[in-house]
């Protein structure tokens, strides 16, 4: 019998687990080729499990040409060359075990690489029995946009054309076709078995395609995640899995619930529907998104209202996440925080507190504990990404934006702050060789060893909100939600309850305030008010 918290939640191990996302390719490289690899993860374990996190999400692994940097599979099967070998593999998930750590992977099935051997059959005639695991159409049948820019087909030699909702190199595959299902089921069977511990689905809710096709409607032509988010069967399918493989085991699942309104969330998350354990919902990163998707000034407001209608959108029956960055997202420090020489410190410490106290499973991503910026780039070529090199023919190239605007909006939001190599010394300390990808020029002042106290918060964080069911499970109740600059919030669990209070500005702020001493916060002492970037956490209960 599992057991029930006072407020109604079913306890659950993956509900109370802290997960610390790894991009391998930029966590440490192990054999100076340059490439982050899974040597270099087990290298680097006790930095992780120094954290007291208890889950890694490994972003992809795999055989792949990385077209998207592994969000591209050629062999679900195969551990991708540059990141070691199926025994490399096996090696860090016994690491992990003995840590007494789990460790869940990516599934990245609505699409494959264009070089999967599924396609490559799939492509080479029309009577090929893989054609139906893609999406063929004599024609191109609507409008449909690549969420990397440009239209969603592609013809390949036959002259018919394929869909990729992504890129051209990433196919989508024909979730309609039983042998599709059944081949994602025994791949993920193949993990399973392994002893991985569950899943991060990449785009999970896509992979139900309209088939009538559709064009895109008006007022969704520059958001049509909104469109290829809710395809008629994607529940069947999800409801399916579940059944055909998610129950035979005690694993976790997230998906990445990119396209979701907080509105459809629990039909994805509703435990008596069996589908998925929890998902990435996008409303909190997508404050500082405008209607095109570029970026725009946030307010605190806004930011906590999406907390406020997250809550009343989700009842006991569905479990939240809580994340503020991954390897599609900008660095948290200089996104919500304040990345200057002053506020950097305190405000990822800030950050982190908010973070580890919210109700919902915690995701932190790599480099975050260290405190790591943004950088400043000012040429196309500084950048790996292939979404903003299309933006850049399509926007500069097209002559509708200036170069500058088009940095300046990058220098915002593009995926590739997150995604540089981890600065481990003042030296970098990433390789011995030449890193695939340029570390942020800051690495000799920001790095995970002038970062250390920020590492220690996260560490303390953790063994509170380890120690604290209500920290987990507790009601959640903003007690300012109209306060411009403090973010405060009680988090309320039987007889237990806390107070966590954020002043997310760089100007001291005058609070109501408990007059007991914090069990946690990013300061030494606790005056009567608030300092710039200061998090406190009280037990008032
Ligand atoms: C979401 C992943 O997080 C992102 O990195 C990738 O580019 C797309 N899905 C396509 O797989
Ligand atoms: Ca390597």
């Amino acid at each position: 019998m599992s057991e029930t918290t006072p407020n109604g939640y079913i306890k659950r191990w993956w509900k109370e687990a802290v997960v610390y996302q790894v991009y391998p390719r930029s966590f440490y490289d192990s054999n100076g080729d340059g490439i982050g690899d899974l040597r270099g993860v087990l290298e680097k374990l006790d930095h992780i499990k120094g954290l007291g996190v208890d889950v890694i999400w490994l972003s992809p692994h795999f055989d792949s040409p990385n077209a998207d940097n592994g969000y591209d599979i050629r062999d679900y099967r195969k551990v991708g060359a540059e990141f070691g070998t199926m025994q490399d593999f096996d090696d860090l998930l016994a690491a992990i075990k003995t840590a007494g750590m789990k460790l869940i992977i990516d599934l990245v099935v609505n699409h494959t690489s264009d070089e999967h051997q599924w396609f490559v059959e799939s492509r080479s005639s029309r009577e090929n029995p893989k054609r139906d695991y893609y999406i063929w159409s004599d024609k191109k049948p609507n409008d449909w946009t690549s969420i990397f820019g440009g239209p969603a087909w592609t013809q390949g030699e036959d002259g018919d054309w394929y869909l990729h909702l992504f890129d051209r190199k990433q196919p989508d595959l024909n979730w309609d076709n039983p042998a599709v299902r059944k081949e994602v089921y025994d791949l993920m069977r193949f993990w399973l078995d392994k002893g991985v511990d569950g899943f991060r689905m990449d785009v999970i809710p896509f992979i139900s395609k309209d088939k009538t096709l559709p064009n895109l409607p008006e007022d969704l032509r520059a958001k049509p995640q909104y469109v290829y988010a809710n395809g008629p069967h994607v529940h069947d399918y999800l409801h399916e899995m579940n059944r055909e493989v998610l129950s035979q085991y005690d694993v976790m699942t997230v998906g990445e619930a990119f396209g979701v309104t907080l509105q459809d969330t629990p039909k994805l998350i509703d435990e008596r529907r069996q589908e998925l354990d929890m998902i990435f919902q996008f409303a909190a990163v997508e404050v500082d998104r405008g209607p095109d998707g570029r970026w725009k000034p946030w307010t605190l407001l806004e930011f906590k209202a999406v907390f406020i209608r997250q809550d009343q959108a989700l009842d006991t029956h569905c479990w939240p996440t809580f994340f503020l960055s991954n390897h599609d997202n900008p660095r948290i420090v200089s996104r919500f925080g304040d990345d200057s020489p002053q506020w950097r410190e305190k405000s990822a410490m800030l950050l982190a507190t908010l973070t580890l106290t919210m109700k919902g499973t915690p995701f932190i991503y790599q480099g975050d504990e260290m405190g790591l910026t943004n950088r400043n780039f000012t040429d196309i070529d500084q950048f790996n990404d292939l979404w903003t090199k299309n933006a850049w023919q399509e926007e500069v190239g097209s002559g509708k934006w200036s170069a500058e605007a088009f940095f300046a909006n990058q220098n915002k939001v593009s995926r590739d702050h997150a995604r540089m190599p981890l600065p481990w010394t003042a030296e970098g300390g990433f390789t011995t060789g030449q890193p695939w990808f340029a570390l942020n020029p800051n690495f000799t002042e920001i790095n995970a060893e002038s970062g250390r106290a920020i590492y220690d918060h996260y560490a303390r964080l953790i063994a509170l909100r380890h120690a604290e069911p209500a920290l987990v499970y507790g009601d959640y109740q903003d007690i300012a939600p109209d306060h411009p600059q403090v973010f405060a919030f009680k988090s309320t669990l039987g007889k237990t309850a806390f107070l966590i209070v954020l002043n997310f500005s760089g100007q001291p702020v005058d609070f109501d305030l408990p007059d007991t001493t914090p069990c946690l916060g990013n300061y030494r002492d606790a005056p009567t008010y608030l300092r710039p970037w200061e998090a406190r956490v009280y037990r008032i209960k």
